[in-house]
């Protein structure tokens, strides 16, 4: 036990360290270099003293790394979102095996940990499910989610409370099996742009189970690193609730419609060619450019550093980069992809330091973004994204662009934006309508 104290300290530092050093993108693969170290040491950990059934632990373990690996490998940036659900999922799943086996003994912690990690297992399996299009709008508005989410809370609380009394295990199993529904409905009515938020807290649900199996184990490194996930998903979620104005109660309360929308498409939309556009460009002074999750699709970032170095250098134009918050399809999803094109992190600014430069520039070059350009989530409250914070480009002189057709994003709704005044739409490929403004720039 007394080495074992050593190694968990060892990972619990370096888990804070890269922590730390992910906060900066100079920083952040070093940062993501010193969590794998991290990982490792907390496995090898598993070993100390050596287990007499070592020859199982570490077969299992060798399964188990082949598996992550191999996910880890052939995941695409864009399913990221599923892969992290999945995680999620898979964390609450290893939570709740832990306490199936530790269950000949009552322990409240031991209780807790089974509560939210079938919760968090249910629920992240429904989010993944969803984020990768295998359940579409589920229809529960003849249920009432607070009145379901009291039954579940009644019901689970009542199965605890009669483990507790008569430590008869088919309590237990009642219990696992009440939080597994409730965790599918949970999330299931969580729609279009909830869907990060959620994820999120079902990370941090993730965290807060092995806290509480850290407990029931007496485990200080499942205590810790679990109050540093759970805070983290808190913090996150926190962070996203605030740029999409919703609220935890209206986010497992409320039914998103997503096929509302007041635009539609027998209004036209001016349409310009990559030449126009380089034109316009060109002779622009202030340019701010609006990543979203097309630029991911298209992995168009290189393409974007290389048109604006160009705006930048031989053009003498002042050119930005705005993010907001839920750009793409996971958090930071924009800085990553930025930061891998070696983009100067001077350049980028988040949507609360950029927003009220909009008005005072020439162009916004909106690229494979529509949902956070949307005005109807300021103007109309029939709309899923009604009360989010978005990304001010009405105000800029012109507006361009850049997607293959004006059909809606990831919420499902026209965005009237398309067929403003000052708006041109540039269709065709993120990547390759830069491509060609980048050859038309240096010409
Ligand atoms: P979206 O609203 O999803 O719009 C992306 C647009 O990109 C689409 O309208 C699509 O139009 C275009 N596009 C797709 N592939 C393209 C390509 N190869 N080239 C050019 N354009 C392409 O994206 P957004 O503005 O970034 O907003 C994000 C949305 O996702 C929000 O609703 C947010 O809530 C949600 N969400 C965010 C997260 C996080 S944490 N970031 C996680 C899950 C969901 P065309 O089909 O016409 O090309």
């Amino acid at each position: 036990m007394n080495h074992l104290i050593y190694i968990y300290l060892l990972c619990i530092c370096a888990i804070i360290i890269a922590i730390r050093f992910m906060a900066s993108p100079q920083t952040a693969a070093l940062g993501a270099k010193i969590s794998i170290f991290a990982m490792l040491l907390a496995i090898a950990s598993d070993f100390v003293p050596v287990p007499q059934n070592v020859i199982y632990l570490a077969s299992t373990i060798f399964f188990g790394a082949a598996v992550g690996i191999l996910l880890g490998l052939k995941v695409k940036i864009t399913s990221l979102p599923q892969m992290v659900a999945l995680l999620n999922g898979l964390g609450g799943a290893a939570v709740v095996c832990i306490a199936v086996g530790d269950a000949h003994i009552f322990s409240s912690a031991l209780v807790l940990g089974s509560v939210v990690g079938t919760v968090t297992f249910s629920g992240s399996v429904v989010a993944f499910c969803k984020l990768q299009g295998f359940l579409s709008k589920p229809d529960f508005r003849f249920l009432n989610p607070i009145i379901l989410n009291v039954l579940f809370l009644c019901l689970t609380a009542y199965f605890a409370f009669m483990f507790y009394r008569h430590f008869d295990i088919v309590y237990f199993w009642a219990l696992i099996f009440s939080s597994l529904l409730w965790g599918i409905f949970l999330v299931f009515p969580v729609g279009g742009a909830d869907m990060p938020i959620i994820i999120s807290i079902l990370n941090a649900f993730s965290g807060w189970n092995s806290v509480a199996i850290g407990f029931a184990q007496q485990n200080i490194l499942l205590i810790t690193v679990g109050s540093i996930i759970g805070l983290g998903g808190i913090i996150l979620a926190q962070i996203m609730i605030r740029a999409t104005n919703s609220s935890l109660l209206k986010l497992f309360t409320s039914h998103k419609d997503l096929s509302s929308s007041s635009a539609n498409h027998l209004q036209t939309a001016k349409s310009i060619n990559t030449r126009d556009a380089a034109f316009i460009l060109k002779n622009a002074d202030k340019i701010i450019i609006v990543p979203g999750f097309g630029m991911a699709a298209a992995s168009a970032q290189h393409a974007l550093k290389n048109m604006s170095d160009l705006l930048r250098n031989k053009f003498s134009a002042d050119v930005k980069y705005a993010i907001h918050p839920v750009a793409g399809r996971m958090p930071g999803h924009m800085n990553v992809l930025l930061a891998e094109a070696n983009v100067d992190y001077d350049q980028v600014f988040e949507l609360e330091d950029i927003n009220r430069e909009f008005s005072e520039t020439d162009v916004a070059y909106v690229i494979g973004a529509n949902d956070i350009t949307n005005p109807e989530a300021l103007s109309n409250p029939a709309s899923p994204l009604y009360g989010m914070s978005i990304l001010d480009v009405s105000k800029a002189k012109t507006i361009i662009f850049i997607k293959r057709s004006l059909g809606s994003g990831y919420s499902g709704v026209d965005n009237p934006l398309f067929f403003a005044p000052n708006t041109f739409m540039l269709y065709g490929d993120a990547k390759k309508v830069t491509e060609e403004i980048d050859k038309f720039l240096e010409q």
